[in-house]
């Protein structure tokens, strides 16, 4: 094995221990809907991907490239997912991918990095992918975020209520607003203010 196989290798196992998210498996556990597809927007190195293709569904999942949290994430996801027929990776933008018709949209800890300026139409176009009975879950970054005025990154943070908005042809399973002192992924402290959602698109 070549050292750049190696590197690889050792990458994804690590990469492939890091659990899915909490908000997916409870998005999927109250999927009644038919289209068993499912999209995983900003999907970063595929934890859930992978778990909602274990559940069995057919996932698109997509990434820009390159952004610096997961500059290879698109590479990893194709490295992983290269043998899953029920998996199609794209490199993609929330503004330019081809929303397939789906049941379950995920957005997890991704959509706030979305261009603020055509936000309403990406929301717009994601929402519309949405089959009646579909479910969507990911996270919104609120104003009093860290983040929201001193990231590298333009954030898309929206005030509650702008939130609230995005959801009116949807009944909300759950709505959750953190707003408190915490840690980043690699322990650096900051304020974190976002929303975790989870709605049914109604018909
Ligand atoms: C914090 S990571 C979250 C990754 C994954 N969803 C998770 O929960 O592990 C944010 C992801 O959003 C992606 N991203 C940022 N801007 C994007 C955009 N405009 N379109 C698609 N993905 C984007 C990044 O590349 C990164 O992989």
């Amino acid at each position: 094995m070549d050292k750049n196989t190696a590197l690889w290798r050792q990458y994804y196992e690590r990469v492939s221990r890091q659990p899915h998210h909490p908000l997916t498996e409870f998005a999927a556990a109250r999927h009644a809907a038919t289209c068993r597809v499912a999209i995983d927007c900003g999907c970063g190195t595929g934890s859930d991907t992978a778990y909602l293709s274990h559940l069995g569904y057919r996932v698109h999942p997509f990434d820009i490239n390159p952004f610096d949290i997961n500059p290879d994430a698109i590479d990893l996801c194709r490295h992983r997912f290269g043998h899953h027929p029920g998996v199609e990776v794209s490199l993609g933008s929330f503004e330019s991918f081809d929303y397939p018709r789906a049941g379950l949209i995920i957005a997890n800890a991704s959509l706030y990095f979305a261009e603020p300026t055509s936000f309403a139409d990406t929301w717009l176009r994601i929402a519309d992918a949405l089959e009646s009975g579909g479910i969507f879950a990911g996270h919104f970054m609120g104003p009093e975020d860290d983040w929201a005025s001193a990231s590298r990154h333009t954030i898309n943070a929206l005030a509650r209520h702008q939130v609230e908005a995005l959801f009116t042809r949807f009944d909300i399973l759950r709505f959750s607003e953190r707003n408190e002192p915490g840690q980043t992924a690699l322990g650096k402290s900051k304020h974190w203010h976002t929303y975790s959602v989870v709605a049914v698109r109604r018909g």
